[in-house]
């Protein structure tokens, strides 16, 4: 019969990449909760008006990588592109902005955009997600920033670049797109890209980030936000830039930098590796002081990030996890054997020990040669003539000395290393 594959661009994990996936969300479980973040776990589906109205409907995502499908009652709805979006509709639709002043969630788990597949970029993918409602205040990007950092560094992970922009405000943003716009417009039009073009009426900030060599060259002298800023925004971005200092996190300023995502204001800023080809974005957040709003909530200001998981596993790939070994093969000689064989399994797991049976009867040769390929510490072996005495044999696979006990006292033989 025909084999069913996968769907293109989305991944099976076994026990190598999932372990590294489970080190990175202990990590993130140890650092974020010192930093007052808690848990949140938002449905992988939502109304996609939801993702229009937060992310952008000029965005790629929205515009190209949503996959939807619509229910039964013909209501669009879409597996989550990113976590942002959802976190926002709990945060509202739960009254959370009532009851506290400043709010922390962290979200892990997948997400969806139909992109094209490579190296570092999944349709299915996953985030390790953090976002901070309530404060505006600098101090408050500051510190997202130095957990993120302290968070990557805690994987080990270190030739990483922090690239960092402002984006304005509602109050300068708009005289700068239109500075922009006309700068732009100056331009000699033949010579940009078909998205350029387009983007330069819809938004024109997302033609700084485009990637098309000759658009990077006709653009490299275009107007920078930071220097087209309100006072307030300027103060702002000082604050965090002193404060990174102080607490001596490396950054670059990218004037380029503008993020795919419509909600950002203010601070904005992407973790860059050199290391894992085109695909080299392992996280990025920003400021996004209007969203709450948008999504029909009160006027909170909000700041978050997003750690690419498949990305960060592509860094950490080679990396020594310690070895996990079973404590325990029990392995069956007969089959009038396996009542007790399944018995000791339990009583040892019940015992705090970690291994398996070998469920089918064997001869000793092929069953030893079962216990050397499961890697555990000891081989307990149940014959007839054990069974009858009531003992069981307890092999030490290192040293390979064995001896028979009372099936009871089996627990005891094993914490002897
Ligand atoms: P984003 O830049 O779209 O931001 O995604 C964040 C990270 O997710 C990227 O830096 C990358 O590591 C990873 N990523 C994105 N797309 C893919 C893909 N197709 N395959 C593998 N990894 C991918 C956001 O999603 C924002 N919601 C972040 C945020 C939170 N901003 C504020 N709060």
């Amino acid at each position: 019969m025909a084999q069913i594959q996968a769907i293109k661009g989305f991944a099976d994990h076994f026990q190598d990449s999932s372990r590294l996936f489970e080190m990175m969300e202990a990590t993130a479980r140890e650092v974020f909760p010192r930093y007052g973040f808690g848990e949140l776990r938002t449905p992988l589906m939502e109304y996609t008006d939801l993702f229009c109205r937060g992310i952008g409907t000029e965005t790629d995502v929205v515009q190209k990588e949503m996959y939807c499908i619509q229910d039964s009652k013909g209501r669009s709805m879409t597996l989550r592109p990113e976590a942002t979006a959802g976190v926002m509709r709990a945060y509202i639709e739960n009254g959370v902005h009532a009851r506290e002043a400043v709010s922390k969630f962290f979200t892990i788990g997948p997400m969806f955009r139909h992109e094209r597949p490579q190296k570092g970029r999944m349709r299915q993918f996953h985030q390790i997600n953090c976002e901070c409602l309530g404060p505006k205040e600098p101090e408050a990007d500051a510190e997202i920033i130095c957990m993120m950092m302290e968070f990557l560094g805690k994987l080990g992970l270190k030739n990483l670049t922090l690239q960092i922009n402002s984006l304005g405000c509602a109050s300068c943003r708009p005289q700068y797109r239109k500075t922009l716009h006309d700068w732009l417009a100056a331009l000699d039009q033949d010579k940009l890209c078909p998205d350029c073009k387009r983007r330069m009426e819809t938004n024109p900030l997302r033609v700084l980030d485009c990637k098309v060599p000759t658009c990077k060259e006709l653009t490299a002298a275009a107007p920078v936000i930071l220097e087209n800023e309100c006072p307030d925004c300027k103060a702002h971005f000082d604050a965090v830039l002193r404060h990174l200092d102080a607490e001596g996190v490396p950054y670059q300023i990218n004037h380029r930098l503008v993020r795919g995502l419509d909600y950002y204001t203010r601070t904005t800023w992407e973790v860059v590796s050199n290391e894992i080809g085109s695909q080299g974005s392992v996280a990025g957040g920003g400021r996004y002081d209007g969203l709450v709003e948008q999504l029909g909530g009160p006027a909170v200001p909000g700041i978050g990030f997003a750690c690419g998981m498949e990305r960060l596993a592509l860094l950490l790939e080679g990396r020594e996890l310690p070895e996990v070994r079973p404590d325990f093969y029990v392995a069956v000689l007969d089959d009038t054997c396996r009542d007790a064989a399944f018995g000791l399994a339990q009583s040892l797991r019940r015992a705090g020990f970690a291994g398996t049976m070998g469920y089918e009867s064997r001869s000793m040769k092929a069953t030893m040669r079962q216990a050397g390929k499961s890697n555990a510490r000891f081989t307990l072996i149940i014959g007839t003539n054990e069974l009858a005495a009531g003992t069981v044999i307890v092999k030490n696979m290192e040293s390979g000395e064995q001896r028979e006990v009372p099936a009871g006292e089996a627990a005891g033989c094993l914490t002897i290393a």
